[in-house]
């Protein structure tokens, strides 16, 4: 076989099911994983195809076309470092290392000005879309600058997934801007998904079954919630347990785990001061439910009885849905605001309608949805927040009551709706020209003398309160 087009490193399934996709397309590619049975996986998985395997860092690098194309897809963090170590000393000017992980966006800076000054090219790049994604069509949200992004254009956009608009890969932004992006992305992939679980709970605790569920979703999933989630969501309601032949969600442990780019989102958002309660709820949300034990034993000593009311069923799964749908528009505007603001601060130049294209396809947070957010980037590409543009103010206006309702309905059986109340709580705040805090602000200056603004002169004043 002639020397590969494209190198893997890390052939666990992402990796692996991104080989066979990038040999789909008719590139040579050679994959190498330190452990050999990950080789022979690709070995049995690649055979007829135009794969080879590596079996160390230098046959890989020998086996490559020059200048090389190397991507890495391993574990983020220290692995990443290790391996860069060890690749970067075999590689030449002008070869391109791209790093398709989750790595923390400042280890991609770090990364990205440490390998500048060696002329060979370093790439932080978001994938999304699982293990399907990566076999069938990811999305990919590439960073570094336009050049490295150009000499592996041709291999990134036969492989991603298709919109309608064009392939689901496009150049995100300077530096670490692919990592971060994605990073945004999997904040607003959190809080979408914990949205959705409240629907579930409120919806479940009134009687209506997994079955009718999936019903309702498939039902939804025709409208602008549309989406992959609501898609996967249909089956795992109707999916049923091996063992017990019961369905399996009701077999599943409610303690959800995670790999921390949710928490990312909330960090990096405060750091920039930028307001993201619906994600930092379903960041907290993951939390209490990991403290399972806890809420057992706490459970006893709060045992509220829940309070019943008649409750129209078809109503509710009316307002349910149009909470939904107001709670992704808010998850989405906060989403996008960190990351206007973060390409601001951080000299990324993001392209915010770009972005919301390529989301469009292949990624877990795409939907319906994102055609009328683009929408609006395109008409404004400064646009700080959703909730500010005429696309949306009628329809948030009219799905705000939902939300309410949907909030005092879960209020009043005790169901925790944190998602959708730090939603409601966020947009009634973004939409209030007035705000308790210059109570705030006395206080503070009271007990620290921090001053204070006046609503009728300029400058900064403190008075002595006492
Ligand atoms: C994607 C996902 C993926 C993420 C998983 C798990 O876009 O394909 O965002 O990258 O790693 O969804 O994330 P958690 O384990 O943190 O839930």
């Amino acid at each position: 076989m002639s020397k590969s087009q494209f190198g893997m490193i890390g052939l666990g399934t992402m990796g692996r099911n991104l080989v066979l996709n990038i040999a789909d397309h008719g590139f040579v590619v050679c994959g190498y994983d330190r452990d050999v049975a990950q080789q022979q996986r690709l070995i049995d998985e690649g055979a007829g195809k135009q794969v080879t395997v590596a079996t160390s860092l230098a046959d890989l690098v020998d086996k490559l076309e020059k200048p090389a194309k190397i991507m890495l897809l391993v574990p983020a963090g220290k692995i990443v470092d290790a391996v860069l170590n060890d690749l970067v000393p075999l590689l030449q000017k002008d070869d391109i290392v791209i790093d398709g992980g989750n790595s923390h966006f400042t280890d991609t800076d770090r990364r990205y000005t440490q390998m500048a000054n060696s002329g060979i090219h370093f790439m932080g790049m978001g994938v999304s879309g699982g293990e399907e994604g990566a076999r069938l069509g990811p999305c990919m949200m590439p960073g570094s600058n336009l050049s490295s992004f150009n000499a592996v254009k041709n291999i990134l956009e036969s492989i991603a997934a298709k919109t309608d608009e064009g392939p689901s890969v496009a150049f995100v932004g300077n530096g670490a801007a692919g990592h971060y992006t994605k990073m945004v992305h999997n904040g607003i992939e959190y809080a979408m998904m914990q949205l959705i679980s409240e629907v579930y709970a409120v919806l479940k605790q009134n009687g209506i079954t997994n079955e009718e569920l999936a019903k309702v979703f498939a039902e939804w999933n025709k409208s602008e919630l549309q989406s992959f989630l609501m898609e996967i969501t249909v089956d795992i309601f109707l999916k049923k347990d091996d063992q017990t032949g019961n369905l399996l969600l009701d077999m599943i442990l409610d303690k959800a785990k995670q790999k921390g780019t949710g928490m990312w989102t909330s960090q990096s958002a405060m750091d920039l001061n930028v307001p993201i309660p619906t994600i930092d709820a379903a960041v907290s949300m993951r939390y209490l439910s990991a403290m399972k034990e806890e809420r057992v034993t706490t459970s006893k000593k709060y045992a509220v009885g829940h309070k019943d009311h008649a409750i129209d069923k078809l109503e509710l799964i009316k307002t349910c849905k149009e909470a939904l749908q107001f709670g992704w528009v808010i998850a989405y505007a906060q989403g996008l605001q960190l990351l206007q603001k973060a390409s601001k601060t951080y000299i990324y130049d993001i392209n915010i309608s770009e972005v919301l294209r390529i989301w469009k396809s292949g990624c877990i947070i795409r939907s319906a949805m994102l055609t009328d957010l683009r929408k609006a980037y395109l008409q404004d590409s400064n646009l700080s927040n959703i909730i500010q543009s005429d696309l949306f103010v009628e329809r948030l206006n009219k799905l705000r009551f939902a939300v309410a309702k949907f909030c005092t309905a879960a209020i009043q059986t005790n169901e925790p709706v944190a998602a959708f109340a730090a939603s409601l709580n966020y947009f009634d705040a973004f939409t209030k020209a007035q705000l308790p805090v210059n109570l705030v602000q006395a206080q503070r200056d009271l007990f620290g003398a921090h001053t204070y603004e006046r609503i009728d002169a300029t400058g900064n004043f403190h008075t002595d309160w006492k």
